[in-house]
């Protein structure tokens, strides 16, 4: 079983809430490096964005500004189009490891998402890149909306659970540290293999929120992924990876800190369908 636990801090706020979950099919791929597809999206209600044509206009000039240029500043953009009542902010993010021209394609594909078309605060989760867009600016803002996707029968071997933890934590102690704040990381577990993770945050935000914010992916996801041999938790503001495998591809991997231990174990992880579990309670 695959879960997606949701911690969206909005939810308490807003009353029209519409949350959509696309194919999932994570940790579904036997392959070393993964490939991309689309994980969730996140949007506010239904507020007129369709009937506005000047915003639906804006929207599309600040997503082609954001596809052309993400890619071609190192996978990270801000951009805004439009003025007053249908001024837009909008922000993409391709994971680290991704190469521009993955980058490119998969923010393109994330502007062709449906679900939230008529929502103006949106947030598109996808494997190898971001994208938010609002009419009220959110740059610098730490947003602490993440999900979790793991397999729930996947688990950690039991001498190597706190390892793998103190290497997470080691690494969100870190991972601000780089001008990209993205690092990746092995861990050598002797006979149980290696544990491969990786950490990256939004660079809008300051590098003390980005610790803030992986120190609160891993408090507040501890028991769901506490004891898991693979996971992986997406937020708005940063996200964390974790697996047996090596899942991120080689280039761009930071030739510094002992990133670049490759391991030759292909780990298969089945084919799983996902279940989605809203872990409101928790708020
Ligand atoms: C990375 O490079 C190593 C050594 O060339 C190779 O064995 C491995 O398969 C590569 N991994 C990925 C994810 O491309
Ligand atoms: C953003 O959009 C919402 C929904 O249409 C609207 O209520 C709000 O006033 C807008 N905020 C700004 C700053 O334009
Ligand atoms: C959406 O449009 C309708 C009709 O123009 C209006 O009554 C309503 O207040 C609008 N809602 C928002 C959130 O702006
Ligand atoms: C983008 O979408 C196309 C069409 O669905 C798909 O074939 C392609 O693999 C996607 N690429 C990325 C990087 O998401
Ligand atoms: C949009 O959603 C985020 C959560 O993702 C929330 O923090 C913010 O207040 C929302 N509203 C706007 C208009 O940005
Ligand atoms: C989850 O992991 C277990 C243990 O590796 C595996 O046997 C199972 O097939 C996975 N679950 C699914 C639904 O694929």
């Amino acid at each position: 079983m695959t879960s997606v636990f949701f911690l969206f801090p909005w939810i308490q706020r807003e009353m029209e809430i519409f949350i959509l979950l696309s194919t999932l099919l994570l940790l579904s791929r036997p392959s070393l490096a993964d490939t991309n597809e689309i994980l969730g999206l996140q949007c506010s209600g239904s507020d007129n964005a369709t009937l506005e044509n000047q915003y639906q206009i804006n929207l599309n000039n600040l997503q082609d500004s954001l596809a052309a240029n993400g890619p071609v500043h190192n996978g990270f953009y801000t951009a805004t189009a439009g003025k007053d009542a249908y001024m837009i902010f909008g922000l993409t993010q391709c994971r680290g490891d991704i190469s521009p021209t993955d980058c490119a394609t998969c923010i393109r594909n994330s502007t062709m998402v449906r679900g939230c078309s008529t929502s103006k605060n949106v947030t598109i989760w996808l494997k190898w890149c971001l994208l938010r867009y609002s009419n009220i600016s959110f740059f610098g803002v730490w947003d602490q909306s993440a999900m979790a996707l793991t397999n729930d029968t996947n688990f950690e071997d039991s001498n190597v659970v706190s390892k793998g933890l103190n290497f997470m934590n080691e690494l969100a102690a870190t991972a601000p540290e780089p001008p990209l704040m993205f690092q990746t990381a092995v861990l050598d577990v002797g006979p149980s293999g290696k544990r491969y993770g990786m950490a990256q945050c939004s660079r809008d935000i300051s590098r003390s929120d980005c610790g803030k914010c992986f120190s609160y992916l891993l408090v507040t996801f501890r028991t769901t992924i506490g004891n898991k041999r693979g996971w992986e938790i997406y937020g708005a503001s940063c996200s964390m990876w974790y697996h047996d495998y090596q899942f991120y591809f080689n280039f761009s991997i930071p030739v510094n800190e002992g990133a670049v231990q490759i391991s030759n174990e292909r780990v298969a992880i089945g084919l799983m369908i996902p279940v989605l579990v809203f872990l409101l309670s928790s708020l």
